[in-house]
């Protein structure tokens, strides 16, 4: 068997008495060799040859294998990254090229909170790869191509106010966007509201059966339960329904044009239609439209500092879908199925439809060009897609179709994310019910963040941050602080977005980490210390058990982004990166630095105070998150 699966199963001690490393795999491989879990640690450990950095190993408990680091290997090691500008992390062997592809939002529409979670998780991959010595492109596989730009013709061709959108394009195109879905949201509502009342009185209904009916049965509590819960769900969705039908009703203006635009969402998807088949006029106002959408993205992806190596949307592939077709066909991969081209894959009940029944192809057709591309002109090895769960089936069936088309030596992965909720466990959305802009987002978390700064510079006997120092550390917390709230969740769970748990000074938030890292600043400014002679000349003192677990801390980072790579997860980092902050709170309790009286033992305390500031900086940094030498 593959020693792989029992590798990660030697971690870090929870506890220092067990050593600073234990392995627990004796137990797992007993059940597979017939001994006994003791026997097989012995065995193990008679075998191990680790006697260059570790005290002779010791079998514990039940066929624990605990592991502690000899002092001299750590101050050597701890030596050797002194003057490290990579802190101990090599570069890869063997670099492969990565295609990273994220944020990827349908332009045209305004930005909101769901596009943050690809965005932020992309990059931080994208970084720690390309830290880690790999070819890492970054692709942001815009939808350019999609619906929304028949509502914008739509509305340009019957809404557009010339004088606005002369003056401000962007703000015009994003007005039309809404007002189309309005008044399409509108009429969709007025159309399904009697199904929705319909089925509440149904909901309604189950439940005064279910109350008659005998309370000992089994699942009499659970049925219970759901029945309440339907109710509860088929009136929220009566409420939001009647919110954007009295959201035009309300508006004489609005309900004008509703009432002079039947059937809106019919024709913006007519509009859309007309776009892909080639007309003049609407490729005209797409080509127009185009450079003002890239324009209001552009401003976001600055705010949060972040760029694209390329960025090909889904309309660089139009010209080459019908090939893909073609391709597949010749393969005898795709067949005609009800009108429509699919590629049927036995694993899956439904098809990856390549071309519908109306002759258009799709976001399938799109991505497989997308792959033949990146393979073939990217020369890449791995192409990462860091998108919605929800999107788990087309991943699966474009690896599938992928592969079988040729495409087999690729490696494949989707780094896929769960939705950001509100208190209430639904979708983020404001109290109307709308998404939350993203732009809007980003400003509450400064202004809140910058509350918080105030707050803690008021409370120092002598303030020490003049207006505008204080406004740029609200940014970098502010924003570093959604950044983080985002990556410290794995990634695959939902989570509920929290302002008071997602800036809270104590927690496991960036702003914890950037205050630690800004305090370890001050000890050095408040001492006059430099830094450079200290690396020269320090004598490593690990006689604390608080320095010894600053120091194991520090040299576990390599090891750490091996793993963010290998898991794809950026949590991984955070988790460490507050572990880190939290040695250094426990070793700057336990011993005192600037305070302590001999000069050896001092030195050897603010190396280590260095090094940690250098791997939170560093750690944050591939996160995509600033820090501040003063808070
Ligand atoms: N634009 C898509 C969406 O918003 C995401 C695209 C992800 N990337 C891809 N190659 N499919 O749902």
């Amino acid at each position: 068997d593959s020693p792989e699966k029992y590798l990660g199963m030697i971690r870090p001690s929870q506890d220092q008495q067990f050593g600073d490393y234990q392995a627990n795999f004796a137990m797992p491989m007993s059940k597979e060799l017939g001994k006994a879990p003791r026997d097989v640690a012995s065995e193990v450990i008679a075998k191990l040859n680790v006697s260059e950095f570790c005290h002779p190993p010791e079998v514990a408990g039940p066929g624990f294998i605990n592991l502690k680091l000899k002092d001299e290997w750590l101050k050597e090691s701890l030596n050797q990254i002194k003057n490290d500008d990579r802190l101990g992390v090599q570069s890869v062997e063997s670099s492969r090229k990565y295609i990273v592809d994220y944020s990827a939002p349908n332009v045209a529409k305004p930005a909101h909170v769901g596009h943050l979670r690809s965005t932020v998780i992309g990059n931080a991959l994208y970084r720690v790869l390309q830290f880690l010595g790999h070819d890492a492109v970054s692709d942001n596989h815009i939808g350019d191509w999609g619906t929304q730009f028949g509502m914008i013709i739509y509305g340009y061709k019957n809404f557009l106010d010339q004088q606005s959108y002369e003056k401000k394009p962007v703000e015009e195109l994003a007005r039309l966007y809404r007002l189309v879905s309005q008044l399409s949201d509108f009429q969709s509502a007025v159309k399904s509201l009697p199904q929705l009342n319909a089925k509440l009185d149904e909901a309604t209904q189950r439940l005064v059966d279910l109350e008659k009916a005998d309370s000992s049965k089994k699942g009499y509590k659970k049925k219970l339960k759901k029945a309440r819960s339907d109710i509860q769900n088929q009136k929220s969705g009566i409420v939001s329904c009647e919110a954007r039908i009295e959201l035009i009703k309300n508006d004489p203006v609005l309900k004008e044009l509703a009432d002079g635009h039947p059937d809106i969402a019919e024709k913006a998807r007519l509009e859309t239609a007309k776009l892909h088949s080639g007309d003049q006029e609407n490729l005209a106002l797409w080509e127009k439209f185009i450079p003002h959408c890239l324009e209001t993205l552009q401003e976001m992806y600055d705010r949060l500092d972040i760029s694209f190596d390329m960025s090909l949307g889904e309309s660089y592939y139009q010209p080459m879908l019908s090939k893909v077709v073609e391709s597949l066909k010749e393969k005898g991969l795709a067949k005609e199925s009800e009108g429509a081209i699919c590629v049927f894959h036995e694993s899956n009940a439904a098809p990856f439809i390549v071309q519908k029944t109306d002759g258009a192809f799709t976001y399938a057709t799109t991505d497989l060009a997308t792959v033949e591309y990146r393979v073939n002109e990217l020369k890449a090895d791995c192409i990462l897609y860091v998108v919605d769960s929800r999107q788990g089936e087309h991943f699966k069936l474009l690896f599938e179709t992928a592969k079988a088309w040729g495409y087999d030596s690729v490696e494949f992965h989707h780094v896929n994310f769960g939705t950001i909720l509100g208190e209430d466990r639904r979708p983020f959305k404001t109290r109307s019910g709308e998404v939350i802009g993203l732009g809007s987002l980003l400003d509450e978390a400064v202004s809140r963040a910058r509350a918080t700064v105030n707050a803690n510079d008021d409370a120092r006997e002598k303030p020490e941050l003049d207006d505008a120092s204080r406004a740029a550390i609200a940014e970098t917390v502010g924003i570093g602080g959604i950044k983080y709230a985002d990556l410290h969740h794995n990634r695959e769970s939902d989570y509920i977005f929290n302002w008071d748990k997602m800036l809270s000074v104590t927690g496991d938030t960036a702003t914890y980490i950037q205050y630690s890292y800004a305090r370890i600043n001050g000890i050095f400014r408040r001492g006059n210390v430099d830094l450079a002679r200290i690396r020269e000349e320090v004598e490593l003192c690990l006689d604390n058990p608080a320095e010894r677990g600053l120091a194991i801390q520090v040299l576990q980072y390599s090891e750490i982004l091996d793993q963010v790579i290998k898991e794809l997860k950026p949590n991984l980092l955070t988790d460490y990166l507050f572990g880190t902050a939290n040695s250094f709170s426990t070793f700057y309790e336990k011993c005192p630095v600037l305070k302590e009286e001999n000069e050896e033992l001092r030195n050897s305390r603010l190396f280590l105070c260095d090094l940690t500031s250098r791997i939170l900086k560093h750690g944050l940094s591939l996160l995509g998150i600033n820090t501040s030498e003063k808070m």
